[in-house]
């Protein structure tokens, strides 16, 4: 289904072609000056230079092949040659119809081509809890996965655990310090490992730091780390079954902390999974004469002639021959490639590594890894701060922990609940689980991923404003709305796959909801295209805030004109619908009531 831009744009194309000039100056845009008229169009700005006439000519000449257009209502030109545009009431109507109309329940969204695509996001490291600095992989990385599941392409989620490296050996080192005496450090020791983890989830995360800062000052200690981790790469039993029980407990409550977020994914892999594959990919790497030696190390050159910035080799192996974080990370391409065979992959970190991606890209793509026609995506994303401008922390300074930041969000929206009405204990509880939620969520999601921004605890948690809260209230409102007109015996419209029957525009805050219910495919799309669920937030925004002027002007269910009503009634479903489904892209829910 054509865009209501194209559409605009074909009649005026069609009326510069008959008034003798090129239809391709009939493009229309979105007006800028809403106060003046809807749509736009430049072009007998551009037409002027061509045709040596003055570009108020060519507009009226243009503007009076519009009259009885079935989709303009007036073209107006005016000086110095701008053609102002406002549509016809009936041809939105009729653009809301077909979208209802079709099919598949979409609105019009059309996938060509349906694609396999893979969001790599979570970020999470095994023993390692969740802390602020994660929120924007899991979350970002979980809408971008749902808007790709909704617009039709196999769609898997991994997480990508960091689950291999020095880390591991760290945890380990600093296990047989408190308990040389488990049988997994006895390399005499045959029999079967217990299938308890002698540890609990409390004591891992407070080992890993006293691993790291033991490391950090005392090169002893770090020289048995180090070993730890070749022990375990190379497979000896023991630390491979207390890798195992760090693996486990680790993964338990990383799910529990990001089924929290109502986070999910589909492949719980990591950095250890492709382990046995670099071999073979080392052996390909070289032999494609891809490879050189650096200082003992061996790299890829990934230095382009138009890099006007730093670009150093991709390193492949260290000197003393063990592999790195690129190391995996080109191994899992290359795995997923042979597995998947995805067309696209999406990447989600913080904006950091975006020189580490670039390499790793450009290697892959240069050494055959994988074809130049698939796109790989890194999506760098900024830092979240609080209020003093830098990165959030706890109130005595600590790293935040990812769970406390929502548990601390949630009690305030529950407070908050509480102070507004007459509530019970548990429905207030629930309500502000799905709503705190949503204002974590869309206080992330409505800033563009690079850029950094403020976690405005107050701020989010309003429900006015650009906010998740805000969102839900209309959509509730929409809700309760559609239940008093069935409760008063009315008969709701089936929307999916029926042309509605949508009405005539009868107010000037009709048409302006009606204008922007038709951009939901656009946005869509665009927000899948760019790999940016934040074009969704700002569409639902100007929805909701479409929908609540129309809602504060229009007596809704009071009308007595019974065609207007259902007119007004198919309107609400399909906002309804498009927020609903919107923030179902976001990740989150709203609840029936607030
Ligand atoms: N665990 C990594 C980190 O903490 C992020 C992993 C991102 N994904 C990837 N394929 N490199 O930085």
């Amino acid at each position: 289904m054509k865009t209501i831009l194209e559409l605009i744009s074909d009649e005026v194309k069609t009326a510069f072609n008959k008034a003798g000039y090129d239809p391709e100056l009939g493009q229309v845009t979105v007006s800028n000056r809403p106060d003046l008229c809807e749509y736009q169009c430049n072009g007998a700005m551009a037409g002027a230079k061509v045709y040596h006439k003055a570009p108020a000519v060519i507009a009226a000449e243009v503007a009076d092949k519009l009259k009885d257009d079935p989709v303009i209502e007036k073209a107006e030109p005016v000086n110095p040659g701008f053609l102002n545009i406002t549509i016809k009431g009936s041809f939105l109507a009729d653009y809301l119809k077909q979208m209802t109309a079709c099919e598949d329940g979409r609105l019009g969204i059309e996938t060509p081509k349906k694609q396999t695509v893979i969001v790599d996001y979570g970020g999470a490291n095994v023993a390692k809890p969740l802390h602020v600095g994660h929120l924007r992989s899991a979350v970002i990385g979980e809408s971008i996965k749902r808007i790709s599941r909704y617009m039709g392409h196999e769609t898997i989620g991994d997480v990508h655990l960091g689950d291999w490296g020095l880390q591991m050996g760290l945890v380990i080192t600093e296990l047989k310090e408190r308990y040389p005496d488990l049988p997994y450090f006895d390399d005499s020791y045959e029999g079967e490992y217990p299938n308890e983890a002698p540890f609990t989830i409390n004591e891992l995360e407070e080992i890993y730091p006293t691993a790291s800062g033991k490391s950090k000052e005392d090169e002893e200690y770090k020289k048995r780390a180090m070993e730890a981790t070749a022990k375990l790469q190379n497979g000896v039993r023991g630390y491979r079954a207390l890798w195992q029980h760090i693996m486990n407990v680790s993964k338990a409550d990383l799910k529990r902390n990001y089924d929290a977020l109502n986070v999910e994914f589909d492949l719980w892999k990591g950095e250890s999974d492709v382990h046995d594959l670099i071999p073979d990919m080392v052996k390909y790497l070289k032999e494609g004469g891809y490879t050189r030696i650096s200082d003992g190390a061996l790299v890829v050159d990934v230095k382009e002639e138009t890099d006007n910035k730093e670009m150093p080799p991709c390193m492949i192996l260290k000197s003393d021959g063990a592999s790195l974080y690129n190391t995996t990370d080109l191994a899992t391409i290359m795995d997923r490639v042979k597995k998947y065979d995805p067309d696209r992959m999406v990447y989600l970190t913080d904006k950091r590594q975006n020189l580490y991606f670039e390499q790793v890209f450009r290697c892959a793509r240069k050494t055959g890894l994988i074809d130049p026609d698939k796109e790989l995506i890194h999506i760098g994303f900024g830092t979240v701060n609080g209020k003093d401008g830098k990165p959030f922390k706890t109130r005595d300074g600590g790293v935040m922990r990812l769970e406390y930041l929502i548990k601390d969000i949630d009690d305030r929206m529950y407070a908050r609940i509480k102070e507004n009405r007459d509530i019970d204990d548990d429905e207030a509880k629930a309500i502000s689980k799905i709503v705190s939620l949503a204002a974590i969520k869309y206080g992330d999601l409505s800033n563009q991923a690079s850029k950094d921004y403020i976690f405005d605890v107050d701020k989010f948690t309003s429900s006015e404003g650009n906010t998740g809260p805000y969102i839900l209230y209309t959509i509730v409102r929409i809700k309760s709305i559609l239940e008093r007109f069935v409760s008063e015996g009315g008969k709701l419209p089936d929307i999916e796959g029926k042309a509605c029957g949508f009405t005539v525009p009868d107010s000037a805050v009709m048409k302006s909801l009606m204008m922007e219910l038709t951009g939901f495919a656009q946005t869509v799309t665009g927000a899948y295209t760019e790999a940016a669920p934040h074009r969704i937030c700002a569409y639902i925004y100007g929805l909701a805030n479409a929908f609540n002027s129309f809602y504060h002007e229009v007596r809704i269910l009071s009308e007595e004109d019974e065609q207007k009503k259902q007119g007004y009634i198919a309107l609400l479903v399909l906002t309804l619908k498009e927020l609903s489904t919107c923030i179902d892209m976001l990740g989150f829910g709203a609840p029936e009531k607030m």
